[in-house]
C-alpha cells in the first residue's frame, strides 16, 4: 500500500514537472498578434469566458479549481458570482486578470474573449503576451481586492497614490488638475472631508474609508470593468451596507460593467442584473438576477438562499447547507452536489448532468430539470 502510495506520488510530481516546463517555454514564447486576436461571440460584451479550465499542479494532484466555466459580462451590466467559499470565484477572476500563481497555478485550457474598445479589436486573455496584459490591468479592468491594505502603500499618502494613478492615464494633466481630480474622485466615492484624506496616511483611516480609497482608485482610470472580489467580506455590517450602497450608486453613474463575487447571495440581490452560481469549479446555475432569486432551479442555490439572513425576520439559526464540498483532486463521475443534495434521485447516480437552458437566459445543471430543456441554446447577456 505505501509502496502504491510513493509510485503515485512519483507519478505527480513527474507530471508537475513537465506542467511546469510547459508553462515557462509558453511564457518564453513570443506571440503574435494574429495568434491573440480573436472575435467576439457577442460585440455587446465585455468579456466572454468560454470553457475555462484553470488547474493548481500540487504535490496532492491536480486541483481543477474551475473546470468549464462559460458566461458573458455584457457592457455596462453587473454579473454576480456567487458559492462557497472555495467554489473557484477567486480563481475565475484572477485567470482574467492573469493573476495566477505560476507554474502551480496555469489556464489549462478554453478561452476568454476580451472586447478590447480601446484598439477595436478582440483579444483572447488567455494567449495573450504579459506585456499586453500589463496595459490592460488596472487600466482598462480594474480589481477591488477583499482587504484594502492589500492595494494601498502604507507609506504614501493617499493623495500620492491617487495622483501617481490619474497621472498614468493622463500624462498631459498639470499637478493642479490632477489634485483636483483626485479630490473629485474622493468625492464620488462619498469621502466628505476629501481634502483632509488626501493628505493622510492609509493607517489613519477606517477600513470602511480605506475600501472607499480603493474604489476611487480603481474607477480613476475609468476602467470598461470592475472586477470586486469580496469587496465588503472583511468589513462590519453597517460599513458593509454603506459600500454595498456606493457601489450600487455608482453603478448608476459610470459605464464599466462590474462582476461583483461573493459568497453571500444576499450581497448580489441588491445590485446584480445577471447571475452565477459556481459549485466545484464549475457553473451549476445562472440566469437573471430575477430568475435566480425568484426561480432558483438548482437544490444548492435554494440552499444558499435559505441560507441567507432576512431582514425583520426572526429565526432561531440560520440554515447552513449540511455537508461538504468534494475533495478537489478526486472529485467524483456524478454530480458533485449529490451527497448533499436533498432532492437526490436514481439518475443521480448518472454521469454529471449537463448545463442546459431553461429559458433562453436560465441554465442549470441538474437532472430535476432536465425535462425543462428548451431547444435554442443560448448564454446569459442575449443573443448569440
Ligand atoms: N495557489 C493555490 N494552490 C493550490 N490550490 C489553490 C490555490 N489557490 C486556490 N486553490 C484552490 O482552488 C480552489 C478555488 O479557490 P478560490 O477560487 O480561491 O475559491 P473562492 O471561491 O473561495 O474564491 C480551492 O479548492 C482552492 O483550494
Ligand atoms: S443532479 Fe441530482 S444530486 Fe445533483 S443537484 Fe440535481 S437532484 Fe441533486
Ligand atoms: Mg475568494
Amino acid at each position: 500500500m505505501a509502496q502504491d502510495n510513493k509510485e503515485r506520488l512519483k507519478e505527480i510530481k513527474k507530471f508537475n514537472i513537465k506542467m511546469y516546463r510547459k508553462f515557462k517555454r509558453d511564457n518564453k514564447k513570443k506571440v503574435p498578434e494574429a495568434e491573440y486576436t480573436t472575435v467576439m461571440k457577442n460585440s455587446a460584451n465585455i468579456i466572454e469566458f468560454d470553457n475555462l479550465q484553470t488547474y493548481f499542479y500540487t504535490d496532492a494532484g491536480t486541483v481543477k479549481a474551475v473546470d468549464g466555466v462559460s458566461f458573458d459580462i455584457p457592457m455596462g451590466k453587473t454579473i454576480g458570482v456567487v458559492g462557497e467559499s472555495g467554489c473557484g470565484k477567486s480563481v475565475t477572476s484572477l485567470s482574467l486578470m492573469r493573476l495566477l500563481q505560476g507554474p502551480q497555478g496555469q489556464i489549462a485550457g478554453g478561452q476568454l474573449r476580451y472586447n478590447q474598445i480601446s484598439k477595436k479589436r478582440a483579444v483572447d486573455i488567455t494567449k495573450l503576451p504579459i506585456t499586453e496584459m500589463q496595459k490592460i490591468r488596472g487600466n482598462e479592468i480594474a480589481m477591488i481586492f477583499q482587504e484594502p491594505m492589500t492595494t494601498l502603500n502604507p507609506v504614501f499618502t493617499i493623495g500620492n497614490q491617487l495622483d501617481e494613478c490619474i497621472m498614468l492615464h493622463n500624462p498631459k494633466m498639470s499637478k493642479k488638475e490632477v489634485k483636483e481630480r483626485s479630490i473629485e474622485m474622493l468625492k464620488l466615492v462619498g469621502i466628505a472631508r476629501a481634502e483632509g484624506i488626501y493628505d493622510s496616511y492609509p493607517h489613519e483611516l477606517s477600513g470602511g474609508m480605506r475600501q472607499r480609497v480603493v474604489i476611487a482608485m480603481a474607477l480613476s482610470c475609468n476602467p470598461g470593468l470592475i472586477i470586486a472580489d469580496e469587496p465588503t467580506t472583511a468589513l462590519d455590517v453597517t460599513i458593509q451596507a454603506q459600500i454595498l450602497d456606493l457601489l450600487r450608486d455608482l453603478k448608476d453613474k459610470i459605464n464599466a460593467s462590474i462582476m461583483l463575487i461573493t459568497h453571500d447571495l444576499g450581497v448580489v440581490a441588491e445590485m446584480a442584473d445577471y447571475v452565477v452560481v459556481m459549485y466545484a469549479g464549475r457553473i451549476v446555475e445562472q440566469g437573471t438576477a430575477d430568475e435566480i432569486f425568484n426561480k432558483p432551479l438548482h437544490p444548492y442555490t435554494v440552499g444558499l438562499m435559505k441560507s441567507k439572513p432576512v431582514l425583520n425576520e426572526e429565526v432561531d439559526r440560520l440554515y447552513s447547507i449540511p455537508g461538504n464540498v468534494p475533495n478537489p483532486i478526486n472529485l467524483p463521475p456524478h454530480c458533485y452536489f449529490k451527497n448533499r443534495c436533498e432532492k437526490c434521485m436514481e439518475q443521480c447516480e448518472g454521469v454529471y448532468p449537463e448545463l442546459i437552458s431553461v429559458t433562453p437566459t436560465h441554465k442549470v445543471s441538474c437532472y430535476l430539470h432536465a425535462g425543462s430543456r428548451i431547444t435554442e441554446d443560448k448564454k446569459i447577456g442575449g443573443k448569440k
